[in-house]
C-alpha cells in the first residue's frame, strides 16, 4: 500500500481523484502496490464530499505524516506550489506535478533536491496534457540527439485559431467557449499572448538538450492580432494559422521562440483542431516522430499526472534519471539573426517591390499579402511600416 496526498481539488485534483478511485484494480497491477487518498489538501470546503474526512487545510498533517510517500502537486501558480514542492521533496517525498510554470521556474533546483533526496519529481503533464511526451523524450528516444522539437502546445488557442479558421468565429466567443470548458488557465492572457505555451517549448528544450532553458529567454508572441484577413490570406495559400512552440537544438545552442505560424496543409500538424495539441521531434536517428492528443482537459492532464504517480509507485525507492543542468555561459541562439519566410499583410501595395523574389497571395477588402524569401527579423523589420503587420511560416523541415 502507498499512500499518497493531492494538493489542490480544482479540475486536475478533481480528475486524479476520479482516476485513483475508478481504475484502482488496474493501478495496482500495473504499479504493484494498491494507491490510497490519504490527504486532500484545499482551501476550500468539501462538506458534500462522500470522502469529506480526505480534506484537511493544513499541509503540515501531509508534511508530517510519515505514511504519505507521494504529493501530487495539481494547485497551479508558483506559490504556495513552490515551497510546498520542496519541503515535500527535502522530507524524502516523491512530487508529482501538473505545473508548468513551477517546472519552467524552479525546476532545476527542485530536481536537484530530488536527487540529493533520492526520490523522483515527475512532470508528464506539465506539457501537453495527457500525451505522453517528456517520458518518450527522456526513456523511448535516448538513442536520438533531439535535433527539433515544436509543436502545437497550448489547448486554448489551438480552440481559438479552429473556430476563426473554421466557423469564421469571432476571438472573444471563442475565448469564452473555451473558458466554459475549462481549458484556458485562470487569466486568459497565458493562453492568448503565449506564456503557457512559452514555458512548455522550455521544459520540452530543457528535456531534450540537456541543459536548461529558461522561458524568459524564449521571444514569445500570441495569438490576439491575427485577422479575419490573416486566416484568409492563409487559406488562400492552402494553410492555416497554429501558435507553435518551436525548439532547434544543435551544437550545444538552442534556438526557441513562440509564434502564430503559418503552415501548409500538407503538414500533419496543419490537421490538428480543437483542443487538441501535437508534439513533432526530429530525432538523429529515428526521424520525425509526432505525439498527438488532447493537451488540456480535466481527465486526460490527469491522465498523465496518474500515470507519473504509478512511476514513482514503481519507482518508490529508487531514482528515475530525469536530469537537465544550468547552461555554462549562454546557450541561446540570437532570434532576430535566423532567416526564416514571412506573409506580410499590407495596405501598400507597392511593399512587395521591396521583397526580391517574393510571392504575392492577393488582395482582399484594401489589404495586399505576400510571402517572402528567407530573411531574419531585423531585415524585415527594416523594411516594413507601422501598419503591416506578418506571421511567420513554419521553418521547413
Ligand atoms: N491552458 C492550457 C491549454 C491548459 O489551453 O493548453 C493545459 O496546459
Amino acid at each position: 500500500m502507498v499512500k499518497v496526498a493531492i494538493l489542490g481539488f480544482g479540475t486536475v485534483g478533481s480528475g486524479v481523484y476520479e482516476i485513483i478511485k475508478t481504475n484502482t484494480t488496474g493501478l495496482k497491477r500495473k504499479s504493484g502496490s494498491d494507491i490510497e487518498i490519504k490527504y486532500i489538501l484545499d482551501i476550500r470546503e468539501f462538506d458534500d464530499h462522500p470522502e469529506k474526512h480526505l480534506f484537511t487545510k493544513n499541509y503540515d498533517d501531509i508534511l508530517n505524516d510519515e505514511e504519505v510517500k507521494v504529493v501530487i502537486e495539481v494547485m497551479g501558480g508558483l506559490h504556495p506550489a513552490y515551497e510546498f514542492s520542496k519541503a515535500a521533496l527535502s522530507a524524502g517525498k516523491h512530487v508529482v506535478t501538473s505545473n508548468k510554470e513551477l517546472v519552467a521556474t524552479y525546476g532545476t533546483e527542485l530536481l536537484n533536491i530530488a536527487k540529493e533526496k533520492g526520490v523522483n519529481y515527475l512532470f508528464e503533464a506539465s506539457v501537453a496534457g495527457g500525451i505522453p511526451i517528456l517520458r518518450p523524450i527522456n526513456q523511448c528516444l535516448a538513442a536520438n540527439d533531439i535535433e527539433k522539437v515544436y509543436g502545437i502546445l497550448n489547448g486554448t488557442t489551438n480552440f481559438i485559431l479552429t473556430k476563426m479558421f473554421k466557423e469564421g468565429a469571432d476571438f472573444a466567443d471563442a475565448l469564452s467557449e473555451a473558458q466554459a470548458l475549462g481549458y484556458a488557465e485562470r487569466n486568459p492572457e497565458a493562453d492568448v499572448e503565449g506564456h503557457d505555451a512559452r514555458r512548455k517549448i522550455a521544459i520540452l528544450a530543457s528535456l531534450a538538450s540537456g541543459i536548461f532553458v529558461d522561458y524568459n529567454d524564449v521571444p514569445t508572441e500570441g495569438i490576439t492580432k491575427i485577422t479575419k484577413n490573416d486566416v484568409a490570406f492563409a487559406a488562400k495559400m492552402n494553410s492555416v494559422i497554429k501558435l507553435v512552440g518551436y525548439a532547434e537544438l544543435t551544437g550545444g545552442t538552442v534556438y526557441a521562440r513562440v509564434a502564430p505560424m503559418v503552415i501548409p496543409c500538407a503538414h500533419q500538424m496543419s490537421d490538428v483542431s480543437d483542443v487538441f495539441n501535437a508534439v513533432v521531434i526530429h530525432g538523429n536517428f529515428v526521424d520525425d516522430l509526432m505525439f498527438y492528443g488532447r493537451g488540456a482537459g480535466k481527465l486526460p492532464t490527469a491522465s498523465a499526472v496518474v500515470a507519473d504517480v504509478v512511476d514513482a509507485v514503481k519507482h518508490i525507492e529508487r531514482r528515475i534519471r530525469l536530469m537537465w543542468k544550468m547552461p555554462e555561459g549562454n546557450i541561446m541562439v540570437d532570434p532576430t539573426k535566423v532567416p526564416t519566410q514571412y506573409m506580410v499583410r499590407t495596405t501598400n501595395k507597392a511593399l512587395v517591390e521591396s521583397f526580391a523574389g517574393a510571392s504575392v497571395i492577393g488582395e482582399l477588402d484594401g489589404e495586399f499579402a505576400f510571402v517572402t524569401c528567407e530573411m531574419t527579423e531585423t531585415e524585415l523589420f527594416a523594411k516594413l511600416g507601422e501598419n503591416d503587420s506578418f506571421i511567420r511560416l513554419l521553418p521547413k523541415a
